[in-house]
């Protein structure tokens, strides 16, 4: 957010900022999902609807998660939230408290920390094998678990690195938390969004749905960050819970969203294979780039549209601090915003979206080359 108002300010000077700070895509919201909305507004879909969100779009999202994955969600084991962040906020609030452990894999999305503090939860943190890709294991997790533990938090593929957590470690970590009653909930914002693996949610396994909880987001799959339409699919308990809580606190998500939501689900899904083919494109082209800059080395990302370079041999060679300080600078002598990755709880990495097109990508990674080197 600093770096985010810090380029705003620059670029409000007239300075020519290339932004990788960004974690959204730069594609417009398929043109059949707009239609969509403003049949909705033409059609005075205006009003209140269920807290929980419009059985229409609950059955339109357990079907495609059907159909994408192989679960089996009915709408009582659904709810419509105010984008990812919401459900994954919500879960929080409903699951854990005073002094319960979640353990969450590092590097992290930055939001996990604070929606469990905010619950009074206390986070703990696993490391991961930067050399294979930030690779996590369950051995990994297994040695964090104790009688406290109440969720285990996975992102695959992840924001900031792209890790994505082999289906057979995935099952192993499942068997771990399961067996103990720890709930998993599984964030499945860029599940759609994988390089050289087939989409997989461990909400298909047999007796999954008993401890897994899906944080499932339209955001980035469709493009449709500002529209803000999340969904949990999880136990009815659970549901029903949340659904007291947004009853009194958000009530519905925008009803014309909703109905874009469901055009989203229901309608044509190749505007996502589109996105796909495109990101894999500036995955290629950024790793090659940053691969050629001394001092950096970058883990390759299996999925998502983040590259997280570990730049500590160039921080070195520079004199730079921290990646806070290296952020700060880059933006302030070679005018590009990225993001450090101490907000990912790693000091040595700084976090680049690809989700900008290849011009962009281009200057903005011939200025780190030079900012770097120079
Ligand atoms: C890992 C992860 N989960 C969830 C979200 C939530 O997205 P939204 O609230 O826009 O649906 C994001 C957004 O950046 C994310 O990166």
């Amino acid at each position: 957010m600093k770096v985010a108002a810090d380029a705003d300010r620059l670029r409000r000077e007239g300075v020519d900022v290339v932004d990788f700070g960004a974690g959204e895509p730069d594609f417009p919201t398929p043109d059949n999902i707009k239609q969509a909305a403003i049949r909705a507004i033409e059609g005075n879909f205006t009003k209140y609807t269920p807290a929980g969100g419009t059985q229409e779009l609950k059955q339109a999202i357990c079907e495609r998660h059907a159909a994408d994955y192989g679960t089996s969600y009915s709408p009582s084991e659904c709810i419509i939230s105010v984008g990812g962040k919401h459900i994954i906020f919500n879960y929080m609030q409903v699951l854990i408290d005073s002094g319960d452990e979640v353990v969450i894999p590092v590097p992290y999305w930055v939001t996990y920390k604070d929606v469990v503090n905010y619950a009074g939860g206390k986070c703990v943190f696993v490391e991961t094998d930067e050399a294979k890709g930030f690779a996590l294991t369950a051995d990994m997790i297994e040695s964090h678990l104790n009688e406290r533990t109440r969720m285990v938090i996975i992102n695959s593929p992840s924001n900031p690195s792209g890790a994505v957590v082999e289906r057979s470690e995935f099952e192993k970590i499942f068997q771990l938390t399961s067996k103990r009653g720890i709930w998993l909930m599984t964030d499945e914002c860029y599940c759609r969004f994988l390089y050289d693996s087939s989409p997989f949610s461990i909400a298909s396994l047999p007796d999954a749905k008993e401890t897994v909880l899906v944080a499932g987001s339209l955001s980035k799959t469709y493009s449709m960050t500002g529209w803000r339409i999340g969904f949990g699919l999880a136990p009815a308990p659970v549901i029903n819970a949340i659904n007291k809580l947004q009853s009194h606190s958000t009530s519905n998500p925008t009803s014309i969203a909703q109905k874009a939501g469901v055009e989203a689900v229901r309608g044509p899904q190749g505007s996502v294979d589109v996105m796909l083919a495109e990101y894999k494109k500036r995955r290629d082209f950024v790793i090659n780039r940053l691969r050629q800059i001394p001092g950096v080395t970058t883990a390759e990302p299996r999925g998502a549209f983040y590259a997280y370079p570990n730049i500590s041999e160039a921080l070195e060679r520079k004199g730079i601090a921290s990646p806070m300080e290296f952020a700060e600078r880059l933006l302030a002598e070679a005018h590009v915003a990225v993001v450090p990755g101490e907000a990912f709880g790693t000091d040595k990495h700084i976090r680049i979206s690809y989700a900008t097109s290849m011009q962009e990508l281009e200057r903005g990674l011939d200025r780190i080359h030079k900012f770097i080197t120079g």
